[in-house]
This record gives structure tokens, sequence and C-alpha cells, in this order.
């Protein structure tokens, strides 16, 4: 390999990363590390000096907060986006903006390649993969922990030999990733999946038995399916994610015990934390009840359970979330409105909901006065809604006591 070609890595600061900066300038690459800030709180400048410490040539740290929320996060929210009923996301919708920094990164450096720290048997090496693809097919992409074959052990052995500092975090019986949108933890007891999760998987949410013995309220507002205020004051997607995390945390909101299916086959169980994601899904949805036309809301369903999978498989950067986004987008017009949420102990419940442009209109749905429903007009309705039913009855026949049997058995009848 001819000397200084430059390669962008991926860099988290910790074990795997930073023994990949000195086995891939052993391979003679020139390596160029970026952070990307999403929102984790860790200390981002000892991670950039570790970078550098390590060996990288030139070592930068991103805000992606922004445009994760923004870009990522929001239209994943509109959409409904649920992996198997149970995962909000977190670090699926994370990998492809870093790809995309990434990429950025190596056109402004002139590098040939990007790297990432991912093994060969999780779906975030797919996503990385495949996003850089999309965005950049020339770039070469190398993972060197899918090829190293050096397994926890040997690679501390590895950072002992070549003086690479092993980071505290290393010393974690999990293998945690975190973003803004969620937690995720998984390994060490936790490939039992008979096991239940130990109180020091959660770092994000009170243990419900600790929480407070009155429920909290809060209130969320929605313009056009996006979140712009908390109990009725209008604050930036960053407040808003950060608050429902304390929040929802506090009530020991948003703990996730998934055994998934990944892409490459392998079923595996991960715990998620994601009280703001919970949250934010759960009343998102509670005003899409109240806004959606009826079959609007059935067949966006499908379209929110294809876009999880979509994003989960790493086709973000695809013609598919296009194609999604824009039936996605033209849902959202009229999802304005409040939704009231009650959280206690571990458990949130929807309370209230209302929209200026809700469909649920009292006149029709009481039972009460100033009743505008024609009722007589339903037996017309009904009597050509059950027409093919009676048309089959009559010409082909169904009778009752074939498949049910007897349901009478030996009843009761009493006459004057
Ligand atoms: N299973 C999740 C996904 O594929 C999270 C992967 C990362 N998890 C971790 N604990 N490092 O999106």
């Amino acid at each position: 390999m001819t000397e200084n070609r430059k390669i962008v890595l991926a860099y988290s600061g910790g074990l795997d990363t930073s023994v990949a900066i000195r086995w891939l300038k052993d391979l003679g690459w020139d390596v160029i590390a970026l952070t990307v800030d999403l929102g984790e709180k860790k200390d981002l400048d000892a991670v950039q000096a570790r970078a550098l410490k390590t060996g990288a040539s030139a070592a930068y740290v991103a805000d992606g907060r922004h445009p994760f929320l923004e870009l990522f996060v929001w239209p994943s929210l509109q959409a409904g986006a649920v992996y198997e009923k149970e995962y909000p996301l977190a670090t699926a919708l994370g990998r492809p903006l870093i790809a995309a920094m990434l990429v950025q990164v190596a056109r402004r450096e002139g590098a040939t390649a990007i790297a990432h720290g991912c093994t060969g048997k999780g779906n975030d090496q797919v996503r990385f993969d495949v996003a850089t693809v999309a965005l950049a097919p020339d770039l070469e992409v190398v993972a060197p922990v899918r090829e190293w074959g050096m397994n926890r052990d040997d690679e501390i052995e590895y950072a002992h030999k070549h003086g690479i500092e092993v980071p505290a975090t290393s010393q974690s019986p999990y293998s945690t990733d975190e973003n803004l949108w969620g937690r995720s933890i998984e390994a060490g007891v936790l490939e039992d999946p008979w096991t239940e999760p130990p109180g020091d998987v959660y770092a994000w949410t009170k243990d419900p038995r600790r929480c407070p013995d009155e429920p909290a309220y809060v209130e969320i507002g929605f313009k056009q399916g996006l979140p712009v205020s908390i109990d009725g004051r209008a604050t930036d997607p960053l407040e808003i994610v950060t608050a429902l995390n304390r929040i929802g945390g506090d009530s020991g909101v948003g703990r996730i015990d998934h055994l998934e299916n990944r892409l490459i086959g392998i079923k595996s169980r991960e715990i998620y934390e994601a009280p703001a994601a919970v949250l934010l899904l759960q009343a998102h949805q509670a005003l899409e009840d109240i806004t959606l036309p009826k079959e609007v809301a059935r067949f966006k369903e499908l379209v929110g359970q294809q876009w999880a999978q979509m994003v989960y498989d790493g086709l973000w950067f695809s013609p598919l979330r296009d194609a999604l986004y824009a039936f996605v987008t033209e849902t959202q017009a009229h999802v304005t409105g409040d939704v009231r949420l009650k959280l206690f102990k571990g458990s949130s419940t929807v309370v209230g909901r209302k929209s200026p442009s809700q469909l649920y209109q009292l006149s029709l749905a009481t039972y009460g006065r100033g009743d505008a429903f024609d009722q007589k007009a339903a037996a017309g309705f009904i009597k050509l809604w059950g027409l093919g039913v009676r048309t089959a009855a009559q010409v082909q026949g169904r009778l009752p006591e074939r498949e049910l049997g007897n349901l009478l058995g030996d009843v009761k009848r009493l006459a004057p």
C-alpha cells in the first residue's frame, strides 16, 4: 500500500476503536479520527486527546445532536417507527448520520476510505457500509474488528503491548451504545434471555419501586406531527428530548427488554432505555388517533412498520425512504395539538388529547344531549353493509349448529 492513503475512522474512544487506530496505522493508513456527539454526555475533549495519543494524525469532534434529531429522529417519530413493536431504533438511527459525517470528513481530507469499529455479527456494520455506498460509492470501507480475529482479551493484550491506554469503560460487563434517542445494552448476563436484567444495566431510568408515590403529568404540544412544546412552553428539539429523558427516567418509564431479529439472521437480546422516545411515540400516536381519518391511520401503521424495518436494516439512504417519507409527510398536516401523559412507577398512560382539527366530534360521539347523529340512517347502512353476508347465508347456507354445537345446554326457561 502506498504511504499517506488517508482513512477516516469513526472513533468512540473505547477499546475497539482505540486498538483500530494502531492496527490501521500498522497497515500503512494515515488515520483521521472522527467522534460524533449524539448527546451521550462523555468527555469529548478527552476522547479527542486520546485519539491523537493513540496515533491518529488528526482528530475531529463534531456536534451531530441537532441534525440527528431533526433529520433522522423527527421523521421517524412522525412515521411512528418502532422495530418489532419494541425498539425505537436509537442506535439504528445514529449510524447513517455518523456515516454521512465520515464521508464529509473524508471529502475534506481527501481520504480514500472510511473505517468503523463494528463486528461482523451485528446490524451496525450493515448500516455504516450501506450508507457509505449510497453517499460515496468510490470510498473503501474498512472494518478492522471484522477482520482482525481478536477477542476482548486479545485486544486488551494488544493494547498493553502497544502502550494504548485501556479505557475505563471496557471494565463494564455490558456492551452499550447511547445517543439522545436511547441507550442500548447487551452482552454479559443479558445473553441468557431467561435472566431478568440486573439493576446495574440501567443508567437513565429509576427502578419503579423507588419512583415517587404520586403520579407525574406532562403535556406535549405538536405541530404537524413534530413536538414543539412541553407543558405549554415552546422549546427546541434538543431541549424537548433532554427534558423528556429526565422526566420519563424519573418515573422509571422507557425500559425495554427485546429479543430481536438481527438483519444477518441471528436472534439477540437487547435492553433499551428510551424514556423520551417512548413518551413521544405514545403521545404522537394519541394525537394521530384523534386527527387521522380511519383509512389513513390503518395504512400508515403498515408504513410505520416498513419504515422501522428499513431503518433497522440499514437502508436509510435509499429510494424506499424517500417514497415512504412523501406519504408520512402528507399524513402529518393536521397532527397538531396537545397530549397529556400520566407517568407512574414505570408506566405512562395517555390521559388527554386535543387538536384544533380533531375528527373526534362530541356532537357525533355523545350519548348525552346535543346528539347530531342520525340513528335511523344506521339501519339502511347496515342493510347494505350486511347484504353480502345475507346473500351467502341464503344461497350457500351457514348452519350455526354444525360449527358451534348446542350453546344453550340445559338452559333455564321460565314463563308466567
Ligand atoms: N440491537 C441494536 C441495533 O441493532 C443496538 C446495537 C448496538 N448495541 C450495543 N449494545 N452496542 O440497533
